[in-house]
């Protein structure tokens, strides 16, 4: 059997005979012609299909075929500037694979509840094509940033025996009649591991068990995390930037293209350059309460505010022509489905409307002490074109184990790494308490059973050493990217809050 071309290598094979192996994207019969968007998982190839002598055989199944029907075509490659991927086939054979009728998601927009439930075909679509494949860019960067650095890949277990973040997200499982749980993070592991090898990372599915639906928590999501022996919270930030900046360059040079078919403005991503900004928390607190925080959101209120009206007469108007008679048919289909993503936008609109007064008042009030709220951090996020760095938070609302600031003991020797343009924190990583006193009282403050910990306290007892590291969180990062509102589309399966379906 002749290997298919991917459609992705048709460049290569202009004026050769080809065969492409791919499902139907699109079908538009015209006559004696019939011009087929055949897709590949490599691209997208129109397939012109001309009724004659030679095609008589199979021209009519073949032009009648619905969207995602499977289909090998045979055919000369030419050079079509006007055609998708710059290519079309002229086919001289074809062989149906299988017919595939009503498909249920169309080239209209659809609502996302109906779409996450359709979330096994969904990502056949152009735009969630995209982002997984981005997504597979942004793994391949980390583990390649990683691999080329002199770290080693340490995979650490799922089933943990104690908490490793806040108790209160933690997924209980039934081990042969003992509980334990599911991995919130792999960092106590990696911390052993990194007093074996130096230089250790581990990546794998993280579970927390959020108990609140946001645009930005997955109850099931991926992390990586580096972690280094014998360095101090400035080194572990300085790795954490190198870092950063290798992700976004390489999904800047494989993915432009996609990136801009995604509608994300690729020049903010190339304004990605080291130094990122540094804040102490002290500081971030002081910007929430000053005058450029509370002028953001006021001009927010306005700007929102203006749109959610113009899209009520939008859809009004929508609305009337899907209804109108004597219209086309496929005219009353687009306002229909024009009217349902415009309801779509202005219900999210309505929705960051009706919170910004509280985000306004917490911001106002935000007290020294408490941790930085989603909201906050979104503040400080779209005030700063590059990311920002924020350090040295109250050490009462940060992990165990995260060193104490010596020169101040109120503070952790921590930071979050928040993206710009409001996408929000992406990192967030620390020095490690080495010293075995310091670590035990936080482990008493924190009313955390010390017999699951002594492993942990062991590194301390034998051979500590300053180290530290960080988590970086793969769906959030693909959102900053990608310029995706919501974390469900960054993961090909999301697990959110009552959705683990499919
Ligand atoms: O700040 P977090 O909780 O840090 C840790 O877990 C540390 N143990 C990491 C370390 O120092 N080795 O989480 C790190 C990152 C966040 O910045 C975010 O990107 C992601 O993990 N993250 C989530 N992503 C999606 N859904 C959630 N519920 C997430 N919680 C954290």
């Amino acid at each position: 059997m002749k290997a298919a071309t991917p459609i992705d290598r048709l460049k290569e094979h202009v004026g050769q005979t080809v065969t492409l192996e791919g499902w139907v994207y699109n079908s538009r019969p015209s006559g004696k012609l019939a011009f087929i968007t055949l897709r590949d998982g490599t691209g997208l190839c129109q397939c012109v299909l001309e009724k004659k002598p030679e095609t008589d055989g199979f021209f009519d199944a073949v032009a009648r075929l619905g969207q995602e029907s499977s289909l090998i075509l045979t055919g000369l490659v030419a050079e079509e500037p006007r055609s998708v991927g710059g290519y079309e086939l002229r086919v001289s054979g074809a062989e149906v694979v299988h017919p595939a009728s009503d498909y249920p998601i169309t080239p209209k927009p659809h609502g996302i509840e109906f779409l996450m439930k359709q979330r096994h075909l969904w990502f056949r679509s152009k735009r969630q094509w995209h982002v997984l494949r981005i997504r597979a860019t942004v793994v391949d960067a980390i583990r390649r940033f990683l691999n080329d650095n002199g770290y080693v890949l340490i995979d650490t277990p799922i089933f943990a025996p104690a908490a490793g973040e806040g108790a209160q997200t933690l997924f209980e499982v039934d081990y042969f009649g003992e509980p334990v749980y599911l991995a919130q993070t792999g960092q106590l592991y990696v911390e052993a591991a990194c007093m074996a090898h130096g230089k250790v990372y581990c990546f794998g599915p993280t579970f927390r068990a959020e108990k609140s639906k946001t645009r930005r928590h997955l109850t099931e999501f991926w992390m990586v995390e580096p972690e280094i022996a014998y360095a101090s919270l400035d080194d572990v930030i300085d790795v954490a930037e190198d870092f950063t900046c290798a992700i976004v360059e390489r999904v800047l040079n494989d993915h432009r293209d996609e990136l801009i078919e995604l509608g994300r403005d690729v020049a903010e991503l190339e304004a990605i350059k080291k130094p990122f900004y540094r804040l102490t928390y002290t500081e971030a607190a002081d910007i929430l309460h000053g005058p450029r925080a509370k002028e953001l959101l006021e001009k927010d209120l306005v700007e929102k505010s203006v749109r959610i009206e113009a899209l009520s007469k939008e859809i009004e108007e929508c609305e009337a022509v899907a209804k109108q008679e004597g219209v086309k048919q496929w005219k009353k289909d687009k306002a229909a489905a024009d009217a349902i993503a415009k309801r779509e936008e202005r219900a999210d609109l309505e929705e960051q409307v009706k919170n910004i007064p509280h985000h306004m008042e917490l911001a106002a009030h935000f007290k020294w002490g408490s941790d930085l709220g989603g909201s906050d951090e979104t503040i400080i996020s779209r005030l700063h074109d590059r990311p920002v760095f924020v350090t040295h938070y109250p050490r009462g609302v940060k992990a165990f184990y995260m060193r104490e600031d010596r020169k101040d003991p109120r503070l952790s020797e921590n930071f979050d790494l928040l993206a710009p343009q409001g996408f929000g924190e992406i990192i967030g990583g620390s020095a490690r308490e080495e010293d075995y006193d310091r670590l035990v009282n936080r482990i008493k403050e924190e009313n955390l059973p010390q017999a699951d910990y002594e492993w942990y306290l062991d590194l301390r007892r034998y051979g500590t050493v300053p180290h530290g590291g960080f988590g970086l969180g793969v769906e959030r990062t693909l959102c900053w990217l990608c310029g995706l509102k919501h974390i469900r589309e960054a993961i090909p399966f999301p697990r959110m809050m009552g959705k683990f379906y499919p």
